[in-house]
């Protein structure tokens, strides 16, 4: 511990040092998905209005497609210093030792963006961002991707049709629950690898946002998705504390304006950007897309939302009641 805290000083006062000579600061932005998606249009925006807002002095040097690292390597490259800027999902936080944040992977705890936004622009959001300090971290800000659909290459209609399926999860104890619950089987797995498991029946079926679905081509190896809308897939966009605050301070605040105006905008086209997805999936034509009826998502909502009341000991009861408090959602009438 004492070596990396040794590593992330030396890379901020390296920066330091290129920014006194003249060099532009340099900020490397890795992420795992694709440009044509929320995350990658708000960070390539991030890199247009950072550059634009210090006048060249930054250099934002954007990775998508985890072209750099992958979802578990970008997290400890970032704690190293070795990259400066990630919007890892929501639901990857639990491996940095902050479960709290799997509290998002709650199967219907948000019933659209409206009620999500009270929560990562209110105070439950910041108290969740500060969560983060004591791991060297710092949280810039809450960027929305969508909800998630279900695929398999057997038709979803009900929660049994998953029985005994192998389906991809992200690395949250929440949605290995949430599978369970559903009596499937999670498989953890960097994003990176979803399409070939899926092509090659490593894995039967995975959750996803259309977004993402439509991006990696997961629509050309599944025949069949639900528009089951059972959780919510977002980021937290998230910087090295030491790097951060050895920023010359007009920069940082340049840098503060950059990431607001790149949050309002990446926010702004999220719900689009989703509905497009379902539109080019609809068109692709290899995948059976079904809305569920009334009584079948009742039946999906009768198997997920008992995973909150066992998951309160991971993500906290009270944080899980905060949030309740926020949207007024009342989960005994879900
Ligand atoms: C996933 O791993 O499924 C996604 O969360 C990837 C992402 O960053 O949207």
């Amino acid at each position: 511990m004492k070596i990396k805290s040794l590593l992330v000083g030396l890379a901020a006062l390296a920066l330091v040092g290129t920014a006194a000579a003249n060099e532009p600061i340099v900020i490397k932005f890795s992420h795992v998905v694709a440009e044509d998606t929320p995350k990658g249009k708000g960070a390539l925006k991030f890199k247009e209005l950072a550059e634009k807002y210090t006048e060249g002095k930054v250099k934002v040097e954007v990775y998508p497609n985890s072209t750099l690292y992958k979802d578990k390597e970008e997290l400890e490259a970032l704690q190293l210093g070795a990259v400066h800027m990630l919007a890892p999902s929501l639901s990857k936080f639990g491996p940095l030792g902050v479960r709290e944040f799997e509290v998002f992977d709650l199967p219907y705890i948000f019933d659209n963006y409206e009620d999500l936004h009270k929560v990562t622009y209110g105070p439950v959001g910041q108290q969740l961002m500060a969560k983060l300090e004591p791991k060297g971290i710092k949280g810039l800000a809450f960027w929305d991707n969508g909800f998630k659909s279900l695929t398999a290459n057997t038709p979803i209609r009900q929660p049994s049709d998953l029985k005994g399926k192998k389906m991809r999860i992200q690395s949250s104890k929440v949605l290995e629950e949430q599978m369970r619950a559903l009596g499937a089987i999670p498989q953890v797995m960097a994003f990176s690898e979803v399409y070939q498991a899926l092509q090659t029946g490593v894995v039967d079926g995975t959750e996803n946002t259309l977004s993402n679905i439509y991006t990696q081509k997961m629509h050309e190896v599944q025949k069949y998705l639900t528009l089951t809308d059972h959780g919510y897939i977002g980021y937290t966009v998230i910087t090295n504390k030491t790097f951060w605050e050895g920023l010359p301070a007009d920069i940082r605040t340049q840098l503060e304006q950059a990431m607001k105006e790149a949050t309002e905008y990446g926010n702004g086209i999220a719900k689009e950007e989703n509905e497009q997805a379902l539109e080019l999936v609809k068109a692709a034509g290899k995948t059976e897309i079904h809305v569920p009826t009334a009584e079948e998502k009742r039946a999906f909502k009768r198997a997920l939302v008992p995973v909150h009341k066992k998951m309160e000991s991971r993500v906290g009861a009270d944080l899980i009641q905060s949030i309740y408090q926020a949207t007024g959602l009342d989960p005994s009438k879900l």
